[in-house]
């Protein structure tokens, strides 16, 4: 796979989803990696740069839900930054920073550039800028998706598709108040209902969420079913999930009004109503 050739990065665990519960919301785990190559040793100035980065960052968690920060000087500079979904409480967004720095602490101790996603958080550090005209958007990246597959896989992704593009464009308009989000539901079935949620770095510009939500949905039928009942798509700059169940924790859906798209042409629409 591409990612694995073009970038030189380290996996690291995995595979435990729910890794600990605070309060009311239980914190999934998505994926991390650390930049292979890139050693450092441990109490260097730049080991204790990204502890001191890690710190602020943490603070900072219990007041904004996205942080940019630095630490440090010249070649021992650290950048990083945070996000949280901006439908969590910040308490929540606080829980979900510390075990992030916890298992970044744990796993990338000795490599300077890292990322770890939970479903409900992120943050990445590197020693290259992570202003948003120098970060790469896209790479790396990581996905889960649903080993069950919605009921009618012929005519699911064109809705998909439909879905997604409409939530890029709410989520970057300008009269949209929470900037570069947008969470909303369509009929898809008479029994299933699809729920979709796009969210992008809030510091990134619009033309630059929109390019990078629409590499997600690209990726979608390559890296997983393309018709499975959900599926999550991580990068550093965006985000991107669909499910048949809601899956927001504070948010209500828009219902989605959707343009207009040609009819399938593998089977039939269902018909309406029965
Ligand atoms: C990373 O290290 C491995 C093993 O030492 C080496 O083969 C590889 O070329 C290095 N990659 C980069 C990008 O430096
Ligand atoms: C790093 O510094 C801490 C605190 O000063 C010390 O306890 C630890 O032994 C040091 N570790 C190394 C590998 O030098
Ligand atoms: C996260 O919280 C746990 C439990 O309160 C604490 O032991 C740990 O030091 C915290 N981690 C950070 C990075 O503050
Ligand atoms: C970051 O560190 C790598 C490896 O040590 C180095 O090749 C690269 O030039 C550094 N980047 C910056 C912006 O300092
Ligand atoms: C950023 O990601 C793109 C898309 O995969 C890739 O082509 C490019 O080489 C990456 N750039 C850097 C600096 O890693
Ligand atoms: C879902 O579709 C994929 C791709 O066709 C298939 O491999 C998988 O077995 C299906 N899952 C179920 C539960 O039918
Ligand atoms: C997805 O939707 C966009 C805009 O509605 C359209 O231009 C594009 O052709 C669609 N792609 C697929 C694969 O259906
Ligand atoms: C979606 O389905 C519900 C329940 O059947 C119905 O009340 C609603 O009007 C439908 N919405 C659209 C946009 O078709």
């Amino acid at each position: 796979m591409s990612r694995i050739t073009i970038l030189i990065l380290v996996q690291i665990l995995f595979l435990t989803l729910a890794l600990s519960t605070t309060g009311q919301l239980q914190l999934n785990f998505a994926g991390g990696k650390c930049r292979a190559n890139d050693t450092i040793t441990t109490n260097s100035t730049y080991h204790t740069n990204i502890l001191t980065l890690l710190t602020d960052l943490h603070s900072l968690s219990t007041v904004n839900l996205f942080f940019i920060s630095s630490a440090g000087a010249t070649a021992d500079r650290v950048n990083g930054f945070y996000l949280c979904r901006p439908d969590l409480p910040l308490t929540n967004c606080e829980a979900c920073i510390n075990a992030t720095i916890d298992l970044l602490n744990e796993n990338c101790f000795d490599k300077k550039s890292a990322i770890a996603w939970y479903y409900e958080c992120m943050i990445q550090y590197s020693n290259s800028s992570l202003a948003p005209s120098d970060a790469n958007a896209t790479d790396p990246w990581t996905y889960w998706y649903g080993t069950l597959n919605v009921s009618q896989p012929e005519i699911f992704p064109a809705l998909l598709n439909n879905t997604i593009q409409t939530l890029i464009s709410d989520a970057i308009s300008s009269d949209n108040e929470r900037r570069l989000f947008a969470y909303g539901k369509t009929n898809f079935t008479d029994f299933e209902t699809l729920y979709a949620m796009v969210l992008c770095r809030p510091d990134i510009t619009a033309q630059d969420c929109e390019s990078c939500l629409t590499i997600a949905l690209d990726r979608i039928p390559t890296c997983c079913v393309g018709f499975s009942s959900w599926t999550i798509i991580f990068m550093p700059s965006c985000q991107l999930r669909y499910d048949t169940a809601p899956f927001i924790f504070s948010i209500e859906p828009t219902e989605l009004l959707l343009a207009p798209s040609s009819p399938p042409s593998l089977a039939p629409a269902p018909a309406p109503g029965g």
